[in-house]
Formats: C-alpha cells, structure tokens, sequence
C-alpha cells in the first residue's frame, strides 16, 4: 500500500497558515489551492480549516460586529463552498471509508451520526443565510438570533473536530493509493 506517497503531501503547516491569514483579516474566508486537490484527505482538512474562519466570523455577527464585505462572502461560503464539501463527503468520502474500513473501526455509527449532523445543517444554512441577509438588509440583530447565530458557529466547530481527530486519521491509515485517487478525481468532477 503506498498512502504515504499521498499523505507525504500533508503538510501540517497549511493550518498555521490558514491561522494567520485569519488574523490578518478575522472577516477573510481563504480559498485553498486547486492543486491541492490531488491530496483529498488534506484537501478535506483545509476546508475544515475554511470552516472554521466560518465560525469565527459567525461569533464576530453574533457579539454584535458587522463587515458588509465579510458577511456577503460568509453567505457565499455557506451557499457554495460549504455545501460542495458536504456533498464531497456524503457522495464519495463515506461511501469509501464504508468500503475500506473493517468493522472494528465502527465507522458505520460515526459515519451515520455525521450524515445527521449534515441532513440538520441544511435547514440551519437557510435560516442562517436569511439572517444574515436580514442584517445586510439594515434588520437589527437580537438576542435570539444572535444565540442562533452563535449555536450554529459552535455546531460547525464540533462537527470539524471530530472529523479531524477520527475520520481524517481513520482515512489516513485505510486508504489505499486507488482510493484516494478515486476521491480526488471524484472531488474534481465536483468543481469543474
Ligand atoms: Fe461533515
Ligand atoms: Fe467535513
């Protein structure tokens, strides 16, 4: 099995990279580089790093702060951007891990407990966008909203953080070269 040839290309630096672009611009969602689709496991996780600029962005809304600018490209993350990486795991990611994985990694529970979270996530987005496409319109924020804006940063935050410390690892050690080579062609079509 030659995963290392694929994994080789996981530098753990993209995250710190990804952190101090956030600093640099706390309203900025970077995208990744194309190329960096040919490594699908790290492509995954820089778009969790995405995911998490996300947030950050939903936390500033919800303490009551507002960048026209950052709003109208959070709507657009969630619209677009968001739901691809969705549809990248539901469509090819868990299928392969479902495949590859022996049943003592038990990932059919995380894989169904995750597609949950995803199915309650798209009904969240609309409310979410309609929001924040309220407040752009001149609407003022409230307490509730700002607590459901809030609740949903932290969703996201939980549901990237058991990707990243089960499934990407679990991924890392199952999949074969072919594997990862079918997730990134698939993960490609998706963007063409
Ligand atoms: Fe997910
Ligand atoms: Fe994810």
């Amino acid at each position: 099995m030659n995963v290392t040839s694929h994994t080789s290309n996981h530098k753990p630096d993209t995250g710190a990279a990804q952190e101090s672009l956030e600093v640099a611009n706390p309203w900025g969602i970077e995208a990744p580089s194309p190329a960096l689709i040919k490594s699908p496991i790290e492509f995954l996780f820089v778009e969790h790093n995405r995911q998490r600029q996300a947030a950050n962005i939903l936390h500033l809304v919800a303490d009551g702060e507002f960048n026209k600018g950052g709003v109208k490209k959070l709507i657009d993350f969630l619209e677009t951007d968001f739901a691809v990486h969705v549809a990248d795991e539901e469509l090819c990611f868990f299928p392969l891990l479902l495949q590859h994985c022996p049943p003592e990694d038990n990932i059919d529970k995380l894989i169904e407990r995750l597609a949950d979270e995803h199915k309650k996530d798209e009904g969240t987005i609309t409310d979410i966008t309609a929001v924040l496409n309220g407040l752009l319109a001149g609407e003022k924020l409230n307490g509730k909203v700002s607590r459901t804006i809030r609740g949903f940063a932290e969703h996201i935050l939980q549901h990237l953080a058991l990707e990243n410390a089960v499934l990407l690892p679990i991924a890392r050690a199952r999949l074969d070269e072919k594997a990862l080579c079918a997730l990134s062609d698939m993960m490609k079509e998706r963007r063409l």
